[in-house]
């Protein structure tokens, strides 16, 4: 039997004859970027994420770069970022025309490490990105205690963890702002490209909703240099409709996760949630010192799989500016050179989980 590492087909064919109509709607109604399905969008994901304010983008790398506008971050500024995570963490943080100094995660749980990010922290540090990786919230707690009394903003990349909680309360809702994706991959993605902005703070979002409009709130009256960053209609409607199903698909990809580690051969390492967490699994990443072999065995079984990320941030040409070398953060490069993503989707029939199970189990 072969498992596909993803299937997007399977989520749209189950989905096509509510999300249609839905977008004929949108079409007839010719609310082509912005408008009302946009509106209707953003309130109902302000309330799920139970933050007063969602401002809907048109991808989760563009939240991150006004984000950092509203925040008045800047030339100068530093902005501390987890080396193992999607290199968007970093990109608004350049963008802006800020340092993302990048910072080494905990060997468990994969996320930032706090001490590390502590000891970051300069007279030039504006805030901590905590980002919420694979689905699983990072130590929010201690960020928060950190950047309190450090008074630096805490903000949360939370792409990749839409529903997970901490402290029972839905992540995303703790940090000054907190930014996410709608990239199709993602747990709640959309039939393009999209983001949002979470905030409680009604000064930054409406910054935000001018600064991505061409910097109006009265069209043709602008108030700042703006850009052209709001989300399509389209995607406002399908991500309006996908959102009564997140919690359900969540659950889904608990439970093949828990089945996963539950079956797993000891020669797996799944990584650590942090005690005060749920995860939404968004990835489900294992690392082994017999890389090689186990990937061979996945491939004589037919198992597809992945690697988030096969180089840590610091390490990217892209960043080679910055004189970072190997060695410079240890748990990040080991996870880069041994992280396999096994099959993860809501979608993947009881069949295919038994035989992803089968196979971790023999190995
Ligand atoms: C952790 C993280 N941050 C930011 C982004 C950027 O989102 P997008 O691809 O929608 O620009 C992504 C997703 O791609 C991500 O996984």
């Amino acid at each position: 039997m072969n498992v596909p590492f993803f299937d997007l087909k399977r989520q749209y064919n189950q989905l096509k004859g509510e999300a249609l109509p839905l977008i004929e709607k949108v079409l007839e109604n010719t609310a082509f970027s912005g408008g009302q399905f946009v509106a209707e969008f953003e309130e109902n994901l302000a309330k799920y994420n139970h933050t007063k304010f969602a401002a809907a983008v048109n991808n989760g790398t563009n939240a991150i770069h006004l984000g950092l506008l509203a925040l008045n971050i800047g030339p100068g500024d530093e902005v501390i970022v987890p080396a193992n995570t999607f290199i968007a963490s970093a990109w608004g943080v350049s963008y802006v025309g800020a340092t993302p100094v990048f910072v080494d995660v905990d060997p468990n749980t994969w996320n930032i490490d706090v001490k590390a990010a502590e000891n970051a922290i300069t007279k030039n540090t504006k805030a901590i990105m905590g980002v919420h990786l694979y689905g699983q919230p990072c130590n929010i707690d201690d960020l928060l205690e950190i950047c309190n009394r450090h008074k630096i903003a805490f903000l949360e990349d939370n792409a990749q963890a839409i529903g997970a909680t901490y402290n029972g309360k839905i992540v995303g809702q703790f940090g000054a702002m907190s930014f996410t994706s709608f990239y199709p991959g993602k747990n709640l993605g959309s039939f393009g490209e999209a983001g949002a902005v979470f905030t409680n703070n009604e000064d930054y979002h409406k910054h935000i909703q001018i600064l991505k409009n061409h910097g109006c709130s009265v069209r043709y009256h602008h108030e700042m240099i703006g850009y052209n960053m709001r989300m399509e209609g389209i995607q406002g409607a399908v991500l309006n409709l996908k959102l009564n199903y997140i919690d359900g698909w969540n659950n889904k990809r608990r439970s093949i996760v828990d089945q996963y580690k539950s079956l797993a051969s000891s020669k797996l390492k799944f990584q650590s949630l942090e005690p005060k967490a749920t995860a939404v699994h968004h990835l489900c990443v294992v690392t082994t010192e017999d890389k090689d072999a186990f990937l061979k065995y996945l491939d004589e079984n037919g198992v597809g799989y992945a690697f988030h990320y096969p180089v840590p941030c610091h390490l990217q040409k892209a960043y080679a500016h910055l004189n970072y070398k190997i060695g410079d953060f240890p748990n990040s490069e080991y996870l880069a050179s041994h992280c396999v993503s096994l099959p993860l989707f809501p979608e993947m029939t009881d069949a295919e989980i038994h035989h992803v199970c089968d196979i971790l189990s023999k190995f």
